[in-house]
């Protein structure tokens, strides 16, 4: 399998044997949640063609929190936006639950870099965007909505409009709004990028904690290793364009997650870990413009 040789070629004897993962979790796509089978994106543009996805062959199972980590540009966005059907494949299929995603779906949710609430709307109102604009009985959603919100700490803000909130919270509250209706899939896109170090450790740590209950299948993109391995139950690594997942890891951290697994050695080992394969894979794109 592509995937499995490439890591192992990266990763030479190193010590993340024990956490690799094993073989993609189903050989035939119906066993599998999420697959993307030989998926490659090619964009045409003006000054020719830019391959973003070179490659992806991957399997997620049902309840999967997997972290993509990779350099600017490598085509993350873009195959996130591909699961979602925003984008087609240029080569390739990507199947969810048996059925080929082929467009936009209305029941996947979406958070990212900047939470784009509605200024004139009160937190509440934008949890409910959604269900409104799906023309949902906004009724049946409320109690979810409250209960949202008070897991991610905002109870109390309910009607207070994003300007009186700090960007973290407004983070939350589109965190709210992407799980408002049940997604099957959450697609996160460097959601807390824009947040200063505090609040973003506080994001990491709110979403865990949405994570523990919810337990929602979900891709989350970042650039920040420690981000992606606090919060995922699997890493995928990333090369630069034209991009390969070049690695891919089973996290060994139980759940409830708690925020002192950060200073264990095992978590620290495997960021370092990662590092090396991010940093691996940057020499071996410069090596190839060179070539
Ligand atoms: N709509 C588009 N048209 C043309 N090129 C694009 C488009 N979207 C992204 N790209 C290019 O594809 C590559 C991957 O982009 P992207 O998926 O946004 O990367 P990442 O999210 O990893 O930073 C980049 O070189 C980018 O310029
Ligand atoms: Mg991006």
């Amino acid at each position: 399998m592509d995937i499995q040789g490439n890591a192992a070629s990266a990763a030479g004897d190193d010590p993340a044997h024990a956490w690799r993962h094993p073989q993609p979790v189903a050989a035939d796509r119906d066993a599998a949640y999420l697959s993307l089978r030989q998926v490659r994106k090619v964009y045409q543009t003006r000054s020719g063609d830019v391959e973003a996805v070179g490659l992806a062959n991957l399997d997620i199972a049902a309840g999967e929190f997997v972290s993509i980590l990779g350099p600017s540009g490598c085509g993350k966005s873009t195959l996130l936006s591909m699961v979602g059907g925003l984008e087609g494949v240029t080569e390739g299929e990507i199947w969810l639950e048996g059925a080929r995603v082929t467009g936009p779906r209305r029941d996947f949710g979406y958070i990212f870099q900047e939470p784009t609430l509605l200024p004139w709307q009160s937190v509440l109102d934008n949890v409910l965007f959604p269900i409104r604009t799906q023309k949902r009985p906004v009724a049946e959603y409320l109690d979810e909505a409250h209960r949202l919100l008070e897991r991610v700490g905002l109870g109390e803000f309910k009607d207070r409009r994003p300007r009186e909130l700090s960007g973290g919270m407004r983070q939350r509250v589109a965190l709210c709004r992407g799980l408002i209706n049940d997604p099957r899939l959450m697609l996160m896109d460097e959601p807390f990028s824009a947040l200063d170090a505090i609040s973003r450790d506080d994001m990491n740590l709110a979403l865990v904690r949405l994570w523990d209950s919810y337990h929602k299948t979900a891709l989350f993109v970042t650039h920040s290793i420690r981000e992606a391995v606090f919060l995922a139950d699997r890493v995928l690594v990333m090369t630069a364009r034209p991009s390969r997942i070049v690695a891919d890891l089973r996290l060994p951290f139980a759940r409830p997650r708690d925020v002192t697994v950060q200073d264990t050695p095992e978590f620290n080992r495997i960021c370092a870990w990662l590092r090396d394969q991010i940093q691996a894979g940057y020499a071996r794109a410069a090596q190839a413009s060179v070539e």
